[in-house]
């Protein structure tokens, strides 16, 4: 007989096992080789993104102890500045972080910075001289990151002056490196992502450019394949048989805020659907590599975007609506429309909201339509995957309960629940058979106490680790633009996107034409 006491202390056993289990593989997911030694130049240490990500994430990971034993951080921009300027203005930027007394000045220590015209020559030669002394005085071994934070028409330029001044090559001896890392959007079209690509290749050899897509670094995406190829259990019902739609969405409530130049040029197809859409997309699609090295999974991912259904003249506006905020309210709070933001065009025709269907043809999901929608000023910021299971073949409560009953649904939440949920039919208690839908969820960070970091912090680490899992590669960033150009082709004709484009007000699920899709993916709208 069940003997209720033991059975009670056997669950607080398994609970303290799994307790243990779970610390010591807390501890071995830090890295444990030691990092190389190295100096991290930032070009653009004046902007936005130096000061709001990467200076807070290397700070981070130097309270973290996450860092290398010995490095610097280089910052360099058009402005006169001191070191000390340099030093005041970054500690600013990271006022906000935890850390203990003294963290900071012992970071601030290596941090240093030279003024650099981007278009000279004599700048370049100077900063090769200051990289060169500070290697000797800080044994940093010639190690160099040149991270691209500045505007994406400066890169062709700034890459060749490096190359010039001698600072792409390679230490081989003492097998040293030097890499460049770029931020999306990778041109903005075909023939400029071949030509930006050209101009790296003459100075850089393919292992040391890394393009960044900080959504690759979320945890909750880099989770993706853990729960597909760690588990027995879904993959085999991961296929056309099974599963009735895929939802992928990346909705936003904040507006275009300052960054206006950009956006009028991007709108929302280059600025999410040519990258982050896309690597959602492929983590969802590909099939398992062989083995978990970046090359083998980026073949998959390529794979992917080969088997993308083009796009015809004709199939574009059956399967892309395309939208852009009007004035509103989001989050209670009155916001302009588009048109109205500051630098935005008064007759501007750049979307700031699409939703697009698209198929992957290969035999695991053919027939299978992928909605993909991404928006600013949207009621909620919401990204996840949606994985709707098709109905049951046959219901034998039919009688009873009609011949409906809700499918199953795996939701994989990335934002701002990093969770994992799966909807499933159970019976109500009751004398009457009566069905609900209950939720199994589980919470990314249950039962974890470890360190946890933040996409910026994984893609620098990754950067001076030379690991290049989370970043694009060439051939993948061509296919991505090959299946996106007939798209703009289309809205981009003369008058094509005044015809497409829907408004919509902020803080509202889209134009109304999107709403059926929407529901299809949020379940609600
Ligand atoms: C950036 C886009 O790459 O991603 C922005 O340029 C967008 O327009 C942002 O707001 C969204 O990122 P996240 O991590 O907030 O979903």
């Amino acid at each position: 007989m069940a003997d209720p006491e033991n059975n009670q202390s056997n669950s607080v056993e398994t609970a303290i096992n799994t307790t243990e289990a779970h610390f010591k593989s807390a501890a071995e997911c830090l890295i444990s080789q030691p990092l190389p030694s190295c100096t991290i130049v930032i070009f653009g240490a004046s902007g936005d993104l130096t000061s709001r990500k990467l200076i807070p994430a290397l700070f981070n990971l130097f309270i973290n102890r996450s860092l290398p034993k010995t490095f610097s951080i280089v910052g360099c921009s058009r402005s006169e500045m001191t070191h000390e300027t340099f030093r005041v203005n970054m500690n600013s930027a990271c006022s906000g972080l935890k850390c203990s007394p003294g963290d900071w000045d012992r970071f601030a220590e290596n941090l240093f910075y030279v003024p650099v015209q981007y278009d000279s020559n004599e700048s370049f030669t100077n900063l090769a001289t200051f990289l060169t002394d500070l290697d000797r005085k800080k044994d940093t071994r010639g190690n160099r990151m040149f991270y691209l934070a500045i505007p994406p028409t400066l890169y062709p330029g700034v890459s060749q002056m490096i190359g010039q001044a001698g600072l792409a090559i390679e230490n081989q001896s003492e097998n040293g490196w030097a890499r460049i890392v770029v931020e999306k959007p990778f041109g903005r079209n075909l023939a400029t992502a071949l030509e930006l690509d050209r101009i790296l290749h003459s100075n850089f050899k393919e292992h040391q450019i890394f393009r960044i897509d900080h959504y690759l670094a979320k945890e909750t995406v880099q989770n993706i394949l853990m729960l597909r190829f760690a588990n027995a259990i879904f993959e085999p019902i991961w296929k056309r048989n099974y599963i009735d739609y895929v939802g992928i969405i990346a909705a936003e409530t904040l507006g275009v805020e300052h960054r206006a130049g950009y956006y009028e040029q991007a709108g929302v197809l280059r600025d999410m659907f040519q990258n982050h859409m896309k690597q959602l997309l492929a983590l969802t699609a590909m099939e398992p590599p062989s083995i978990f090295q970046a090359d083998r999974v980026r073949d998959e991912k390529a794979k992917v975007f080969r088997s993308l259904r083009p796009f015809t003249k004709g199939t574009v506006r059956e399967n892309l609506i395309l939208g852009q905020y009007g004035a509103g309210e989001v989050d209670g709070k009155k916001v302009p429309a588009y048109r109205a933001e500051p630098g935005v065009a008064k007759d501007s025709t750049t979307p700031t909201f699409g939703l697009m269907r698209l198929f992957v043809d290969n035999w695991r999901w053919h027939g299978v339509p992928f909605y993909l929608a991404s928006g600013k000023r949207l009621k909620a910021k919401d990204t996840r995957i949606v994985i709707q299971f098709k109905e049951v073949p046959h219901s034998l409560f039919r009688e009873l309960l009609g011949d409906s009953i809700i499918a199953n649904r795996l939701n994989l939440g990335i934002y701002p629940e990093e969770k994992i949920s799966l909807t499933f039919q159970t019976k109500s208690p009751g004398a009457r058979v009566c069905l609900r839908s209950v939720t199994m969820d589980f919470n990314y960070h249950q039962n974890y106490s470890g360190p946890q970091l933040d996409a910026y912090e994984k893609v620098l680490l990754d950067c001076i680790l030379g690991d290049h899992m989370l970043f694009w590669r060439q051939d993948g960033v061509e296919l991505a633009w090959s299946f996106l150009e007939p798209v703009l082709d289309e809205c981009e004709a003369c008058g094509g996107m005044e015809d497409i484009l829907q408004n919509y007000p902020s803080g509202s699920w889209g134009p109304d034409s999107a709403h059926e899709w929407m529901r299809l993916i949020l379940g609600e709208c």
